[in-house]
């Protein structure tokens, strides 16, 4: 019997031509305005970063075995005590409602139909407590303010909500140079230079359907879940530097560690030294992560530490993003040791497209893919994944 999530019966059949998780981008592409796609698609400076996440994963190929009998084939893992249906999920991300109408709910409900993991961003108009109750196995990445109270009133928050893992992303101490945005005359707060006016007056579509539904459906947008009791509005000009906290140090992650009573989880980490230090300070798991080469350029990728961050791990559950786009990423990552692959702009993109049809598709084609991956390599589950089953590219650097 499959395990495969199954096609809806209702699926829109714009998707039948969405063959992979790239082809979602294109397919937003000409539904966005200029300046949301760019905010989305692009990366930060020379975008070096942005691309190595996608050519590193060149470096290998794979050694196969064969004849072992592989018709009982499960792709499930078991995180923080809730064993999901693939070992891969969706990843944070901030202001999905410019991209999507119900961007975060309809990447929830997708998750939670097809039992993945999703990681609700701070960088929401959504509340978390209506998110929790949409997919009662979402976790939460906190943008964190150093705030002594900020931090309580947030754990109390996120706790009261019923969420099972709390995040803290760790990579945003300040906002990043994101040339394009600029460009485009894109950045929070949103105003309506001529560029951006004349970009969105060329996509009434999106007006409609994004920006319209969401002013009609939700009054005026505020960034909800970045302190206790709420955030400033969308277009206010106290979002500028929302997420960026110069002063969060290893005492914030104390602090966290202390309050917080379930599993924690640092997003972000690229050096073995820092996951050395999050374990001694009590943390259960980390997210190796260059946020899609959005924040520092020329930063490694995760699946080049990997490897050294597994040594320091020792009981962590080591987890990764940041360029995966394919069934045969997430076995390279699993062949290293990473236990849960998470996966960005694809799966927004998919919900720009079509809501949650195209998160659900999104995530059937990913699923199917792993499927005939691990059948082609001779695996019944993930976790069979070695290191031996990889070799350098031979025309790897
Ligand atoms: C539009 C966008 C918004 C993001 N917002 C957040 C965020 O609010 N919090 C966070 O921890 N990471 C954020 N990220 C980073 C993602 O969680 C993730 O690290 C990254 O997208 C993975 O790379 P990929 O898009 O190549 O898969 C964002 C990424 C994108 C594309």
């Amino acid at each position: 019997m499959s395990l495969l999530p199954k096609r809806s019966a209702g699926q829109p059949s714009k998707l039948n031509q969405i063959l992979d998780l790239d082809d979602f981008d294109r397919a937003a592409r000409d539904r966005l305005p200029q300046a949301i796609y760019d905010y989305v698609a692009h990366g930060s400076e020379t975008e070096t970063t942005l691309r190595t996440n996608r050519t590193v994963f060149d470096g290998w190929r794979f050694v196969t075995r064969n004849l072992v009998g592989v018709t009982e084939r499960d792709p499930a893992v078991s995180l923080f005590g809730h064993r999901y249906a693939s070992p891969f999920g969706i990843a944070p991300m901030g202001g999905s409602a410019l991209v999507a109408y119900d961007g975060h709910g309809v990447m929830a409900r997708a998750a939670a139909e097809a039992n993945v993991p999703f990681i609700l961003s701070a960088n929401s108009i959504i509340a978390l407590e209506e998110i929790a109750r949409i997919n009662p196995n979402t976790w939460f990445a906190a943008y964190q303010s150093p705030n002594a109270n900020a931090i309580s009133g947030m754990v109390e928050r996120v706790s009261r909500a019923g969420i099972p893992v709390l995040a803290l992303t760790t990579d945003v101490p300040i906002g990043s140079n994101r040339e394009a945005d600029a460009r485009a005359g894109f950045g929070f707060p949103i105003r309506p230079t001529p560029r951006l006016s004349w970009d969105i007056a060329t996509h009434p579509r999106w007006m409609a359907s994004v920006l319209g539904r969401t002013l009609l459906r939700r009054g005026y947008p505020h960034i909800v879940n970045l302190e206790p009791d709420g955030g400033p509005g969308l277009f206010s000009t106290k979002v500028r530097g929302i997420a960026a906290h110069e002063g969060l140090s290893w005492d914030h992650v104390r602090m966290m560690r202390e309050l917080w009573k379930g599993p924690f989880v640092l997003k972000g980490l690229l050096s073995a030294a820092d996951v050395a230090l999050a374990r001694e300070n009590g943390v259960d798991g980390i997210i190796l992560s260059n946020h899609g080469g959005r924040q520092l350029d020329y930063a490694a990728s995760p699946i080049q530490v990997l490897s050294a961050a597994i040594t320091e791990a020792r009981g962590m559950t080591v987890m990764i993003d940041s360029g995966f786009r394919r069934g045969t990423d997430i076995l390279k990552a699993m062949a290293l040791g990473a236990e849960c692959v998470f996966i960005g702009r694809p799966f927004l993109f998919a919900a720009a497209f079509a809501g949650q049809a195209g998160v659900q598709h999104a995530i059937s084609l990913l699923s199917r893919e792993l499927d005939r991956d691990m059948a082609m390599l001779g695996l019944c589950r993930v976790s069979e994944m070695r290191p031996e089953l990889l070799i350098a590219a031979p025309d790897a650097a």
